[in-house]
């Protein structure tokens, strides 16, 4: 593997889980791979799990790890090309870029969509322009359109946890103070669009995903219905995709917070939710502390599927 950006890298999906599963009960396994190998983790934007679980994944391999924190410390880039630099930012990202590649074997990065062009967004435009120019493997840390790292782990832990061969997945919306990008459930229905689930998205409308991520994907407004005999419920916020509205907060209805009351109707589900959750506006403090809430083996797959990634890139 190459780059890392989207489920097709990985190839053979249930392959890549075996995989990965076999990874988890042997992590120091392939400490030989990445001797005198530097992981380079480049960030624009705030992280907890990524951070450590991407770092402590490249040491299980035997890297040395960076991190540069783009917004704390380094100089201000510019990342678009004509502009004239008169103001506050002193490097250009097309210098940047090449520079980091210089220092690195591998390159994660994590830049969100910034909510201000939606062609800049979902043209991928910062990770692109690491992959064209650092001359390095690249990997997504959560880009502008998705957060395949962290889909991989919601799949390695769904296979961890189903008790039927073709478990119900319900993605649904719920709200949220803030706009968030759609990274995390794109890339969620990029990965339940190839696993043997039955995936049913619900939100409100006007929160319709892209098509290219949501693809078959059955969806149902009404999300009581859509929760009824799911065996896993992943909730998540995420502003608005479609025009005129990109980028924009259209619901803030309470009514959407994961409680008991919508639990009840599922088929004992697990919870699941990538965190940071903002507790009862996502999901009520019951359910996120139930015996169903499996939010922190999620979070704990985070080193798995970085590991697997990061092998299948330095071994190439
Ligand atoms: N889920 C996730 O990516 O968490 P962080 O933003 O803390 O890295």
């Amino acid at each position: 593997m190459k780059h890392f950006t989207n489920v097709k890298d990985l190839g053979n999906l249930q392959q890549a889980v075996k995989e990965a599963l076999e990874i988890k009960k042997n992590r120091f396994a392939y400490k030989h791979l990445g001797e005198n190998k530097t992981l380079l983790m480049v960030f624009f934007n705030s992280s907890l799990r990524t951070r450590l679980s991407t770092q402590k994944a490249g040491m299980n391999l035997g890297m040395n790890t960076i991190v540069l924190d783009i917004n704390q410390g380094a100089w201000k880039l510019e990342t678009e090309r004509g502009v004239i630099m008169d103001g506050d930012k002193p490097e250009h990202i097309l210098e940047a870029i090449p520079v980091m590649g210089c220092y690195c074997d591998v390159i994660g990065v994590r830049a969100f969509a910034q909510f201000e062009d939606k062609a800049y967004d979902y043209n991928e435009t910062i990770i692109n322009q690491f992959i064209e120019h650092s001359g390095k493997p690249v990997f997504s840390m959560e880009a502008a359109t998705g957060h395949p790292l962290q889909a991989f782990a919601d799949l390695i832990t769904i296979e961890e946890y189903k008790k039927t061969k073709r478990p119900k997945v319900v993605l649904t919306w719920a709200p949220h103070p803030r706009a968030l990008p759609q990274a995390v459930p794109n890339s969620f229905a990029d990965f339940m669009n190839e696993a043997e689930v039955d995936f049913v998205i619900t939100h409100p409308k006007g929160y319709e995903l892209a098509d290219k991520f949501v693809r078959g994907a059955r969806i149902e407004y009404d999300q009581m219905k859509a929760f009824e005999n799911a065996d896993f419920i992943y909730a998540k916020n995420w502003a608005a995709y479609s025009d005129p509205n990109y980028g924009k907060i259209l619901s803030t209805d309470r009514s959407w917070t994961v409680s008991a009351r919508q639990m009840a109707v599922t088929n004992n589900a697990y919870f699941m939710h990538c965190l940071p959750v903002r507790r009862n506006m996502i999901v009520t403090d019951d359910v996120i502390e139930s015996l169903q809430s499996i939010v922190i083996p999620e979070a704990a797959n985070r080193e798995i599927s970085a590991q697997w990634v990061i092998k299948k890139i330095i071994e190439q």
